[in-house]
């Protein structure tokens, strides 16, 4: 049979109550996070706020340029804030919100291509699954047990060295 299945588990949640108490906390600090982003351009504020295992948050927001392609994703700032600061910390959970210059923040977005990229060679790194929160300022929330479900059939370390990846479903499951 040459046509293959990949799976997705994640957790969804109808509103904040019923969240486990420690993705409800990462997820608020997302929120307020989304008011430290510069967005001039785009009016479209992100936050994100990271947990590492030592229990610190570390938050960021998107940062954009009048050179539009120099701006950077409020994921990709969270990221680079950790790694600079705390080189050898593990990261338990990312948590992201926005809110839209009109309109509601009422469901979940995910992040974009080149942050989903840049979280799964963080999760190989630290070889550690990363979990990702998504929830507006209100609404439904999803959990995604790791970066790498984000990403199936993805480009990692391995394939730089030449390596074949064993398995590429092992990217989607587990
Ligand atoms: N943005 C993020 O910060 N994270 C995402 O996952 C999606 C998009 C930012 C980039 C840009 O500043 C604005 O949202 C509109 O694309």
């Amino acid at each position: 049979m040459p046509v293959q299945h990949l799976q997705l588990q994640y957790e969804h949640f109808a509103e904040d109550a019923g969240l486990p108490a420690d993705a409800l906390m990462l997820l608020q600090k997302a929120r307020e996070a989304t008011g430290i982003a510069y967005a001039p351009y785009s009016n479209f504020r992100v936050g994100a706020a990271i947990l590492l295992e030592n229990g610190q948050v570390i938050t960021g927001a998107n940062q954009e340029n009048a050179s539009f392609p120099a701006g950077l994703c409020a994921e990709r700032v969270a990221l680079s804030a950790v790694t600079s600061q705390f080189p050898d910390a593990i990261i338990q959970a990312i948590a992201i919100s926005y809110q839209p210059a009109g309109g509601n923040s009422d469901h979940p977005i995910s992040p974009c291509g080149i942050c989903r990229q840049t979280l799964l060679e963080y999760e190989i790194r630290q070889q550690q699954p990363i979990r990702i929160i998504l929830g507006g300022m209100m609404g439904e929330i999803i959990i995604i047990p790791a970066a790498r479900l984000l990403l199936p059939f993805s480009f990692t370390p391995q394939d730089l060295k030449g390596f074949p990846q064993a398995d590429h479903r092992k990217h989607q499951n587990g």
